[in-house]
């Protein structure tokens, strides 16, 4: 496994995050501590949940979070886990729940079942346009003063409200954003294709912005959500519909092929190359990775080690080198 430092947070970022969303729901409490068992064991660090991740019942209660938490606590590991949580993710119906005493009831709910006083990472999970980003800097400043978010990102924000968001913290001596967390994976999409205006996914331009300012991009739906390991292992027939309609491109299909050749020339599992194509492509990229079994997490974290030169990512990129 390799690591990221993101001053002033002290314990490392495994490049490799394992996400969260469907602890307590779809994936039992039972299988989600085997999956952290393994994780820790692999030596990732880093896990991803989110206020609204498991939210089943009408108190607004996190499974995710509640089995992260307690996963954290029996096993005594909090100053060696760096924990991420998001909130004011839109209600049911999308509107927007940015205000002070949304942040402060999520804030203190995250706290209650993470069983932490802390937070490392806090992401607005959304970002609302139609606020300005005065209002919004000014609205969480004084929980990163306090020490409850160690550090503050945005999760879903164009690079140009995040660019915007800095300049007035900067000026008013406020806490910066220092990290974004978008979809983003070797196959490319659009919030078009997921159906979700409020998403935002990785681009050229984008990519050329994160290069220039060096800022860290927390990489979700990095697997492409099996895309390439699911295609090249079983066939398309396979591929859920969601996958399908996301992922399903000309572009894609030629990328395909190219994990499939460089995945047999390098000996590694498609997972492995197309995690590592993330944690390679900039220096302070992380993959956040979900998977719905222990085996297939060995199989995802079988690529923390790789280290992919540059002519493998133009290869994977363009399929422009030679891929041996
Ligand atoms: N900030 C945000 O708005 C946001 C949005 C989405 C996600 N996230 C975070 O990112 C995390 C990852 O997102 P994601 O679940 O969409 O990511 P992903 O890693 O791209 O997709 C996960 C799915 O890929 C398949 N998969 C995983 N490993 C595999 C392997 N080794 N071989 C074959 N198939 C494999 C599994 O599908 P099957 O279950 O069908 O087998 C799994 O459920 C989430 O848990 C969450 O923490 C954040």
């Amino acid at each position: 496994m390799r690591y990221l430092t993101l001053p002033p947070i002290s314990t490392p970022f495994s490049k490799i995050a394992l996400g969260s969303t469907n602890f307590g729901t779809t994936i039992s409490q039972s299988t989600a501590w085997h999956m952290l068992d393994a994780f820790f064991l692999d030596q990732g660090k880093t896990l991803d949940t989110a206020r609204v991740y498991g939210q089943t019942d009408s108190e607004g209660r996190s499974t995710s979070e509640r089995i992260i938490g307690q996963w954290i606590r029996k096993n005594g590991i909090r100053n060696q886990i760096t924990l991420i949580t998001k909130g004011l993710h839109p209600s049911p119906d999308g509107s927007s729940r940015f205000s002070y005493k949304n942040l402060m009831l999520d804030i203190n709910r995250s706290r209650e079942e993470l069983e932490t006083d802390f937070f490392d990472l806090w992401f607005f999970h959304r970002d609302d346009p139609s606020l300005p980003v005065a209002e919004i800097m000014e609205m969480v400043a004084p929980l990163v003063q306090s020490g409850v978010i160690r550090a503050l990102g945005a999760s879903n924000w164009t690079v140009s409200r995040i660019e915007e968001a800095n300049q007035y913290a900067q000026e008013h001596g406020l806490p910066l954003f220092i990290v974004s967390e978008i979809q983003w994976s070797l196959a490319t999409s659009t919030p078009a294709a997921w159906g979700d205006s409020t998403l935002v996914c990785m681009d050229e331009t984008s990519l050329a912005w994160y290069r220039q300012q060096n800022m860290p991009v927390f990489a979700y739906s990095s697997q492409a959500r099996g895309f390439f390991s699911k295609a090249i292992e079983d066939g398309f027939a396979r591929l859920q519909e969601k996958t399908r309609t996301r992922f399903y491109s000309a572009e894609n299909l030629k990328k395909l092929e190219r994990v499939r050749t460089l995945a047999t020339n390098l000996h590694l599992s498609p997972a492995a190359i197309v995690t590592a194509y993330i944690t390679n492509e900039t220096p302070s990229s992380v993959a956040i990775v979900g998977c719905s079994s222990v085996e297939q997490l060995k199989d995802t974290l079988s690529g923390g080690d790789v280290i992919l030169t540059p002519s493998q990512l133009a290869f994977l990129n363009q399929g422009e080198y030679d891929a041996t």
